[in-house]
């Protein structure tokens, strides 16, 4: 099993918007997925399409009444993910019991204590960066006493990119030359993103041509090469050699560039 957390230290990056767009690609390369809406907000089901009056189960009603969009089982846990119980059954691996499980963590940016008690759980932290000069700012808050270069398990993802305006161009160079093969991937801001919540319905059926699709595509392809989490026996990419040059990155997981 692989546990998966998705938080910044800026609100309205994206996060919750990765974390439910990952669980689809993850779930569609053939991984069993549950994604885990620890923020409170009630926001990941929408990006499943779900409207706001239909409710995904909490976690002790998950088994006897699940709630599966796209593949993808969707838990609303925030009132339990701080509980012994709910860790516990993190660490038996009880959601996940398939081989290749990925569970996907949606953590709100405020809540910076629930993110580095699950860090330790953690195999993978996706960060995402938006150009936004708050966003590159509270990255230095990221790791709390820890230098945010250091965290071993974090990657980031510059979303939101917009190549026509220069501070998109110029916080895209910034966070590459900071994090390097850290920055696993971009994702292109795409208005249809704003519209296909709107009518709650999936991006991919209000627009599925938007390059957000795409870029998502992409990015969910890179997470999934890297080494820890290629553990299925069919993944495609599973016996690609580590001296692969698609890159190797600091923590020694294999990206694909
Ligand atoms: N690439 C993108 N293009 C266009 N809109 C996007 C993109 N990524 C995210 N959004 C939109 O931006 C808004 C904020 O995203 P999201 O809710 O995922 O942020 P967040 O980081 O989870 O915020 P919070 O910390 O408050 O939970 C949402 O309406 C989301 O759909
Ligand atoms: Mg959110």
């Amino acid at each position: 099993m692989t546990l998966i957390l998705c938080h910044s230290a800026k609100g309205g990056v994206g996060t919750t918007f990765l974390a439910a767009q990952l669980a689809i690609r993850f779930a569609q390369a053939g991984r069993q997925v549950t994604a885990i809406d620890g923020s409170g907000q009630d926001s990941l089901k929408l990006h499943f399409g779900i409207l706001p009056t239909q409710f995904a189960p909490n976690w002790s009603k998950s088994h006897t009444m699940p709630l599966v969009m796209s593949n993808v089982s969707l838990i609303d846990a925030h009132l339990d993910i701080r509980e012994e119980y709910f860790l516990n059954s993190l660490r038996r691996g009880d959601l996940a019991r398939e081989k290749g499980a990925i569970i996907i963590v949606d953590i709100n940016s405020a809540d910076r204590n629930l993110f580095r008690d699950l860090y330790d759980l953690a195999d993978l932290h996706i960060c995402p960066i938006s150009p936004d000069p708050a966003a590159l700012v509270s990255l230095s808050q990221l790791g709390g006493d820890q230098r945010t270069t250091e965290l071993e398990k974090t990657v980031y993802v510059f979303n939101m990119q917009d190549d026509r305006h220069k501070l998109s161009r110029h916080s895209y160079r910034f966070v590459k030359e900071l994090f390097d093969t850290r920055l696993v991937g971009t994702v292109r801001r795409d208005q249809a993103v704003f519209e296909a919540l709107a009518m709650f319905e999936p991006l991919t059926k209000i627009a599925p041509n938007s390059v957000a699709l795409s870029d998502l595509d992409e990015l969910a392809q890179s997470i999934l090469n890297m080494s820890e989490l290629s553990d299925m026996p069919n993944f495609p990419d599973s016996d690609t050699s580590p001296s692969d040059p698609q890159a190797v990155n600091p923590s020694g997981s294999r990206v694909a560039s």
